[in-house]
């Protein structure tokens, strides 16, 4: 496995860098989707279920994912990173494609924000915690009498279920983190909170 050069450099609403915000947010995301992911399985498939501190932590991420969200669409350089999250434009697809064709003979896309299939995933990851979180809060707003006339029993089949597919995401995203990390790319970056001089 080795690298396919950065291609699109010379497109010039390129972020240079992970912004400050996302990068922040990035880890609280982190955090909470892991321990959710985490308890909500062993809950179910174990039989072990940290209710007050699922309850707890699932608040915490509700929050992430709203000031996630306001800063995706809400200020100038959260759009531009939407735009990578969800390619939905002909230029947008056609670099997912190209990073597709470009992984089928072994070439990994440079780290970083850009646009292309990491990018995509990224994006898909996303909303489907989205989903599965809002899921979650909906069970409970039925269990707290916010709400009623929820279809307990479907709605808990979903959040196991949609569990899975994220705990997928999860390792699939780790996993190329991994991937990235052995070839020497500077993906840690991700997790450097400090704000850059440039910035
Ligand atoms: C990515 C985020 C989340 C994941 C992966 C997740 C996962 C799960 C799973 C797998 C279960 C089933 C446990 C079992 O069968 O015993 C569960 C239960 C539950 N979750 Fe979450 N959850 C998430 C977010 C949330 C959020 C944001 C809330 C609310 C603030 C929440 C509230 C609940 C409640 C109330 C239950 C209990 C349902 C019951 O006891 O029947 N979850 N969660
Ligand atoms: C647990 C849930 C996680 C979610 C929902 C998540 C989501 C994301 C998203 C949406 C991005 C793109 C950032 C943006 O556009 O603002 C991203 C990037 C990244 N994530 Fe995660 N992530 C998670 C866990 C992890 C974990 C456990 C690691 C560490 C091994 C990790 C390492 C990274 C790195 C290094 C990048 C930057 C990739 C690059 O430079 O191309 N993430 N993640």
């Amino acid at each position: 496995m080795h690298h396919a050069g950065n291609t699109h450099k010379m497109h010039s609403e390129l972020i240079p860098q992970w912004p400050v915000a996302a990068k922040w947010l990035h880890l609280a995301l982190l955090l909470s989707v892991t321990f959710q992911m985490i308890t909500g399985l062993s809950g179910w498939i174990g039989s072990f279920f940290p209710f007050t501190w699922h309850i707890l932590v699932g608040l915490c991420l509700m929050l992430v994912l709203g000031l996630q969200w306001g800063w995706l669409l809400m200020t100038s350089i959260g759009r531009s990173t939407l735009r990578y999250l969800f390619p939905w434009s002909p230029r947008g697809l056609r670099l997912v494609i190209m990073d597709v064709k470009g992984l089928t003979q072994g070439l990994l896309t440079p780290s970083g924000p850009r646009p292309g299939l990491p990018g995509f995933m990224h994006g898909i990851f996303l909303f489907s915690v989205t989903i599965v979180a809002l899921t979650g809060f909906t069970l409970l707003g039925a269990f707290r009498g916010w709400w009623s006339g929820v279809p307990f029993g479907t709605l808990l089949t979903a959040l196991r279920y949609g569990t899975l597919v994220v705990a997928a995401q999860w390792l699939g995203h780790v996993g190329m983190v991994l991937l990235h990390a052995l070839i020497g790319d500077p993906l840690w970056e991700m997790f450097r909170l400090k704000r850059a001089k440039s910035q």
